[in-house]
């Protein structure tokens, strides 16, 4: 990774994740826990991955703030039972909350064309789309999904981005309206080279933090381009935001050493609370879209980026070129299925419909 990257790159990344983890409590000691949030009963919200960490916090205080909240994951029951345990707990408290389940597997592109047919079929607006769902198998051999494609890629980056794409339309009819993508600073020491996102061609030798890098750097690209492709007057927001260091279940693959060792420095490591806040201020502050419009600019090759401690920040080094971001979009648009004038074709209002998408893919 090192040597794609270079090593003055390679070092300045890994300082920036060190400070992170380190100095991410004094960065956003300023921040209430749970940061406050305004009344949404105005907002429609998709969160994937919200049976879990980050996900779920994030799911539940939009709920609580009035936000009708779609908990899109694997395992469905799950989130009914979670969505079961929040009505309780928040009976007598406000009407009860405006929260539904439903299924969405990102290892296949497949659930993520019926999720968003599913959506979609509704023709009711989507004010904000919160990519959450993620993995990081740390020390596990390299696997693929059904697709074909890395895990890590897939879950992290291509299915999301298919997932924003096909949901276009739904956020178009619910401008202003924002993509929220949680990213990581470990895209810091990622590297991708858009003819091997799957890291196959031996070129490289695989391992779980190059999947990982690799994904949260190809996510904040493709956003990149997305940014660019989307005039500032659709009115819709495209941001990466980095969680912090948070205690959840994204480890789970660590064997039980390395496991105690990371939970015992848990003054470093935020709660799922504290880690949902930089999700939930770029979800809903007003300041962002703003902030958003102006990185619209020719010169400024990279989408919004906001920081543990919900201000803006700057992606990687690498993030920066432009070249690679536009390749990375075209191969992720390739890898998933879709043409690559699709984003154009649905913000000039063509019904592009995801059954289609669906017929030609399978062909
Ligand atoms: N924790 C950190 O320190 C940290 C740091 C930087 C970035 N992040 C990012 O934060 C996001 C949330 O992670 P977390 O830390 O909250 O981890 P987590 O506790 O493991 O939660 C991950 C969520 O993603 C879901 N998910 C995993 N694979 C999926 C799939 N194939 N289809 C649908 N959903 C899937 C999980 O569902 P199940 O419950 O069914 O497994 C779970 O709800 C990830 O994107 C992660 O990369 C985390």
């Amino acid at each position: 990774m090192k040597e794609a990257l270079g090593w003055m790159e390679w070092l300045r990344g890994w300082l920036n994740i060190l400070y992170e983890i380190f100095f991410q409590r004094i960065l956003a000691c300023h921040l209430k826990n749970p940061l406050p949030l305004p009344p949404l009963g105005d907002l429609t919200c998709i969160v994937t991955g919200s049976t879990s960490g980050i996900g779920l916090e994030i799911a539940k205080q939009l709920a609580e703030s009035g936000a009708h909240v779609v908990m899109a994951c694997r395992r469905t029951q799950a989130g009914q039972e979670l969505i079961h345990k929040w009505q309780s707990e928040w009976s007598g408290m406000g009407p009860p909350l405006n929260v539904e389940v439903m299924e969405l597997d990102l290892l296949s592109l497949d659930s993520v064309r019926r999720f968003a047919a599913a959506w979609n079929a509704r023709s009711g607006p989507l004010h904000v789309l919160i990519n959450n769902a993620g993995i990081f198998s740390i020390g596990a051999p390299q696997a693929f999904s059904v697709d074909g494609h890395e895990e890590h890629m897939q879950v992290n980056h291509l299915a999301p981005a298919l997932l924003t794409v096909l949901l276009l339309p739904s956020l178009i009819r619910g401008s202003p309206s924002r993509i929220v993508n949680v990213n990581s600073i470990m895209h810091q020491v990622g590297f991708v080279d858009p003819d091997d996102m799957n890291v196959v061609s031996g070129k490289r030798k695989f391992s779980s933090l190059i999947g990982y890098s690799s994904s949260k750097l190809a996510q904040v690209m493709f956003n990149s381009i997305l940014n660019k492709k989307i005039p500032s007057e659709a009115g819709i927001s495209v941001t990466c935001v980095s969680p912090g260091t948070v205690q959840t279940n994204v480890a789970r693959t660590l064997s039980s050493t390395i496991q105690a060792a990371y939970h015992l420095i848990p003054y470093f490591l935020f709660t799922p609370q504290e880690g949902a806040r930089s999700t939930l201020f770029t979800a809903t502050d007003p300041q962002v879209p703003e902030y958003c419009s102006v990185l619209k600019a020719d010169d400024w090759p990279v989408c919004a980026y906001i920081s543990v401690d919900c201000r803006p920040t700057n992606a990687s080094e690498e993030a920066h070129n432009l070249e690679t971001s536009k390749r990375v979009y075209e191969k992720t648009m390739e890898l998933v299925g879709l043409p690559p004038d699709v984003v154009e074709k649905l913000l000039e209002g063509e019904e592009v419909l995801t059954e289609e998408i669906e017929r030609d893919h399978s062909h």
